[in-house]
């Protein structure tokens, strides 16, 4: 059974280990700084296999040597936003969380693969490479996949269709100068500018861009979970499994998309050793012209972590 270590047993730690114990994909270390939580948490968890049927074992600890030789790492660990914050308002905390988070498991776990989840994410994920030193093969961000999934439900939504038939694809930084993709977006294979009047459709990327915030505001404390979860579980299974799936993830760009030197949201593919490639779209001026603005963005944050 390979091993996932999920740094941070919060909200949205403890929700991917969930998701990931139904599907048994591995065995799963659960770790935080607060003690007994961690523990209580994989004990009710471990609880609830026999109802599901799954054979998985799952931990909880506030000891990185129980996280030793994991094939994932997945970095939930940090503070998440309050009303009226942005995710850069956490780069000084998170910063120092991340930081530590990386140099306590690599130390055990070698050969993982490092996931990352705290915001700011492009920022967070940039961090966790220059801590490791590892390739950009084995530190990847999970961004796109939350992003890409908010437009398809709204898009479910507002036509009435199946989620199946909905794909989108939001590419650039984490934050709301994201890039929706309209033009390779499409519902059953008719773009999305097609089949949506062009207010509906902008009004659906509008509220893709500030998706996060409209759940910070609405659950008053804390800041999404569910959907965030989901999305390591989908790369997760994605690299455990083999897939070579293309996701849209943030990566660390060595001139793709016109970028170097940053952590940004492209389309990657994913396999068992990770990052396996980064696909590249055929953009017009225009989108161009909005993910190099969005890409400024995020290189002030990443110049302004403490490194
Ligand atoms: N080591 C391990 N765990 C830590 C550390 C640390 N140094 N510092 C904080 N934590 C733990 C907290 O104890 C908490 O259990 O990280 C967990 C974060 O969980 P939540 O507060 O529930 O936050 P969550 O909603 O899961 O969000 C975590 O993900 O989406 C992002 O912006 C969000 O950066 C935030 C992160």
């Amino acid at each position: 059974m390979a091993k996932v270590t999920i740094i941070g047993a919060g909200q949205t730690g403890a929700t991917t280990a969930h998701w990931l114990a139904e599907r048994q994909l591995a065995d799963l270390v659960l770790i935080d700084i607060v003690e007994g939580m961690p523990q209580g948490k994989a004990l009710d968890l471990t609880e609830a296999m026999p109802v599901i049927g799954s054979d998985v074992r799952v931990i909880g600890t506030n000891d990185y040597s129980d996280t030793a030789g994991s094939d994932i790492v997945i970095i939930t660990a940090g503070l998440a936003r309050k009303p009226g914050m942005s995710r850069d308002d956490l780069l000084a905390a998170n910063s120092k969380i991340v930081g530590e988070a990386v140099e306590k498991s690599i130390k055990v776990s070698p050969d993982a693969i490092f996931i990352i989840l705290t915001n700011p994410l492009d920022a967070m994920a940039y961090l966790a490479k220059k801590v490791s030193g590892l390739p950009r093969e084995r530190v990847v961000g999970q961004a796109g996949i939350l992003d890409s999934a908010r437009m398809q439900a709204f898009v479910a939504m507002e036509l009435g269709v199946s989620v199946d038939n909905v794909n989108c694809y939001v590419l650039g930084g984490h934050g709301d100068d994201m890039v929706p993709l309209t033009r390779h977006s499409n519902v059953a294979g008719i773009p999305l500018d097609v089949i949506l009047p062009s207010d509906r459709l902008k009004a659906i990327v509008e509220r893709t861009r500030k998706g996060g915030g409209e759940i910070v505001s609405l659950l008053k404390s804390g800041s999404a979970f569910y959907a965030p979860s989901a999305a390591l579980m989908q790369m997760v299974e994605a690299i455990l499994l083999d897939r070579h799936l293309i996701v849209p993830a943030s990566a660390y760009l060595e001139g793709e998309y016109g970028q170097e030197g940053i952590y940004f949201g492209v389309p990657v593919q994913l396999g068992r050793g990770g990052l396996e490639k980064i696909i590249q779209y055929q953009l017009n001026d225009e989108e161009n012209g909005e993910l190099e603005r969005s890409a400024n963005h995020v290189r002030e944050v990443i110049e302004s972590l403490p490194l």
